[in-house]
């Protein structure tokens, strides 16, 4: 319990009064179920993405906002939202809320990790296998028409996964993951992170310590696996990207801003790096259009932990983290529970 229940479900009148919350984005119906049962609801089942405008007027009077990075939840929104209590995020990361700014208010923001480690690491892996042998760009070739010659010596050459070296940049839960994938191709991982894991982890996990410059030096393929924040901003750019071998691919499915768009299309553009896949983008979905005019580079839509089961999973455990505050308890995913003024 952190002290404050006031806005648990009350009986004025003999009647129950449940918390309201906002829910920002469709979900599935077992979420929607689930909190029904211990909440007044706003549900946004149309999933059109809200106006701030909207997003502020609909959440003006909520206990609780269960959303996604689609909502930008800043210190005015806070401010417009006096009984906002709890912000549940449907995703690990939570790049779109100013928790300093909620944690200054008293608000608890909670987010969804662990649940998409495997389904991020599977995506992580298509696109760095899609990009090293052409995946896309073969089908769109074979799709237009352009096969004629059944098999060509030299036809859509590709780079081999197996025996490379792949360096992830970030060795939290899903670069461990990938790490894990990478085993199997015998492919020989370097990572690099703010802290260095035990050594247990790296002899079990097969892996060894580098810094940013060495790793990008001397990998075949580099995978970004760091949150976003003003420190990992445009962590990937262009002295970067030059360090990186000539036949190297890049893949980011962690966060857009975290690589440097507009240096990576450059060096796609001059091969002077031999592909890239990317499942995140600077101003998604706002998609730089210098991106689509390039063969060398796998796209896709923000999907890394796009399974039903995955999804669900995430929805659910947000759901849960927000039941857990309506409720008076401590949520199980609470991302500001350290800071001074919600020790207990
Ligand atoms: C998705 O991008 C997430 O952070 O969970």
């Amino acid at each position: 319990m952190y002290g404050d229940v006031s806005w648990c479900p009350s009986v004025t009148n003999g009647k129950i009064l449940k918390p309201k919350i906002l829910i920002t984005r469709q979900v599935f119906p077992e979420v929607i179920d689930f909190l029904s049962a211990h909440a007044e609801m706003d549900y946004n089942a149309v999933d059109e993405v809200f106006t701030p405008g909207v997003l502020r007027k609909r959440a003006r009077d909520v206990a609780g906002v269960m959303c996604c990075l689609t909502e930008k939840i800043d210190a005015d929104f806070i401010d417009h939202c006096r009984q906002l209590k709890v912000v549940s995020n449907i995703a690990v990361g939570y790049n779109n809320i100013d928790v300093t700014a909620c944690t200054q208010r008293g608000v608890i923001v909670t987010n969804t990790p662990g649940v998409l480690d495997d389904t991020t690491a599977d995506l992580t892996f298509a696109l760095l296998m899609a990009a090293a042998r052409r995946v896309t760009e073969s089908e769109a070739w074979l799709r237009s028409g352009k096969w004629e010659k059944s098999f060509a010596v030299q036809q859509m050459l590709g780079t081999d996964i197996h025996h490379a070296s792949l360096g992830i940049v970030g060795m939290g839960r899903i670069g461990q993951a990938v790490a894990k994938r990478a085993a199997g191709f015998d492919m020989t991982v370097r990572y690099c992170n703010r802290t260095r894991l035990d050594a247990a982890t790296e002899a079990t996990l097969n892996v060894s310590y580098r810094s940013l410059e060495a790793l990008l030096r001397e990998s075949d393929f580099v995978v970004v696996m760091v949150p976003y924040s003003s420190a990992t901003h445009h962590l990937i750019g262009a002295p970067e990207i030059a360090l990186m071998k000539p036949h190297a691919i890049l893949i980011n499915t962690a966060r857009g801003g975290v690589v440097d768009d507009e240096a990576l299309i450059r060096a796609l553009k001059q091969n002077s790096i031999a592909g890239a896949g990317l499942d995140v983008f600077e101003n998604e979905p706002a998609l730089n259009p210098e991106f689509l005019a390039l063969k060398n580079l796998v796209m896709t839509p923000h999907i890394g932990s796009a399974t039903r089961v995955t999804r669900l999973a995430m929805a659910m455990l947000a759901a849960t983290n927000l039941r857990a505050v309506l409720t008076g308890e401590s949520p199980p995913n609470w991302v500001n529970c350290s800071m001074p003024i919600f020790a207990h």
